[in-house]
């Protein structure tokens, strides 16, 4: 197939980890005979450097006529003036917003050879396999707000029931297709919109989805239950900030945030797909950083957007793979284990990513 994607690198590592996946991203279209071609824009910090703006036009255009976009991440400490009217992150929530991606699916897997990597004892993270499904175009980070103004400011975390529907809906189709329970995550103990929240998740779910099991939590249970037992969660879906959040400390179950990567999906149009860890400004440029969460990010690229669930399973399949060879960067290496960089962990994957051996060829049977 023929496909046109957007590399968006952005700052810090985004460079260095994007440039890994469109690596692996070019080879699977070798192997597989894809015509993939790869443009590449500005966005966030770099974007504000180069034009004054974190999301410029251009850049919002060739995402538009994309089939998928691929971002690092943005900010860093020289845009971190609190003052700043403009900054890194409006580029991402910009392009968001922009581009209609309303749900943001976040998996949390265990790769068993990483559970020494997890700071959880191994018995609470064996056969975990959870999915978060985040509200990312509503809540605290749309609302109205106010900066500061004599020592007082304000956030809004604003819903409405046709937001809420259609993430809620969008989980329960995952949910189906997974193991068949759904837990919705609010604060409906405190706040109006969690109320809106949860009485919405209660009708979409009776009405069209009565095979998915549907549990609501709050939000602060939540956060104690992902420790206490995360293999018992299926599919999460709550709001953007909780989302936020709880994402970060999942990411703690899979033993470092840069082993999760992410989707954001619309109903039309280029899915974007991003790891969930940010920039990492300390150690970036320095080829060290862990390039996985990317490459499995682009792994559901070529499933989301691309439909080539064969090609996606095959650089999950090599990422695995590479873990078995023992190779680790320095945030998954246990002590007294050698880390290695980005280049190299890449070149594994690449050297590991092949399609599936066929019957005849699994079996010994000579062609
Ligand atoms: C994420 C990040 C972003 C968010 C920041 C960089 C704006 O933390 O993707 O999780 O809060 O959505
Ligand atoms: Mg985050």
């Amino acid at each position: 197939m023929k496909a046109n994607i957007v590399l968006l690198p952005g700052d810090g590592i985004g460079p260095e980890v994007v440039g890994a996946a469109r690596d692996v991203l070019a080879r699977v279209a070798a192997l597989w005979g894809h015509t993939f071609t790869f443009s590449s824009c500005l966005i966030g910090g770099c974007a504000i450097d180069a034009t004054g703006k974190p999301l410029p036009e251009d850049t919002l255009a060739a995402c538009r006529e994309s089939d998928a976009v691929l971002l690092g991440a943005v900010g860093g400490p020289k845009w971190d003036d609190p003052r700043a009217p403009v900054r890194p992150e409006q580029g991402l929530l910009g392009i968001r917003k922009a581009l209609g991606l309303y749900a943001n699916l976040r998996p949390v897997r265990i790769f068993p050879q990483l559970a020494a990597a997890s700071p959880l004892r191994p018995e609470i993270v064996a056969g975990v396999d959870l999915l978060v499904v985040r509200e990312l175009t509503g809540g605290l980070y749309f609302g109205d707000r106010q900066e500061e103004t004599g020592g007082r400011a304000f956030d809004t975390m604003v819903y409405t029931a046709a937001e809420v529907e259609r993430v809620v809906r969008l989980a329960a189709r995952f949910a189906r297709l997974r193991r068949g329970r759904l837990t919705s995550v609010d604060k409906a103990n405190v706040l109006a919109s969690s109320r809106l929240w949860r009485r919405v998740a209660m009708e979409v779910v009776a009405r069209d989805f009565p095979d998915v099991t549907l549990e609501h939590i709050l939000v602060d249970a939540a956060a104690m239950f992902l420790i206490r037992r995360p293999a018992q969660f299926d599919v999460i879906v709550t709001e953007n900030m909780f989302g936020d959040i709880l994402t970060d400390e999942a990411s703690m179950i899979a033993g470092s945030l840069g082993m999760l990567p992410s989707a954001s999906l619309g109903d039309r149009g280029p899915g974007l797909f991003e790891p969930i860890h940010g920039s990492a400004p300390d150690i970036a440029g320095r080829g060290v950083a862990n390039p996985l969460a990317t490459i499995l990010s682009a792994a559901l690229l070529l499933r989301y957007s691309l439909a080539l669930n064969v090609e996606a399973e095959a650089v999950e399949s090599a990422v695995a793979a590479a873990l078995d060879r023992g190779l680790r960067t320095g945030d998954i290496a246990s002590p007294g284990c050698e880390p290695v960089g980005t280049r190299a962990m890449t070149a594994q994957v690449l050297d590991l990513l092949a399609p599936a051996p066929t019957a005849a060829r699994a079996a010994g049977v000579a062609s």
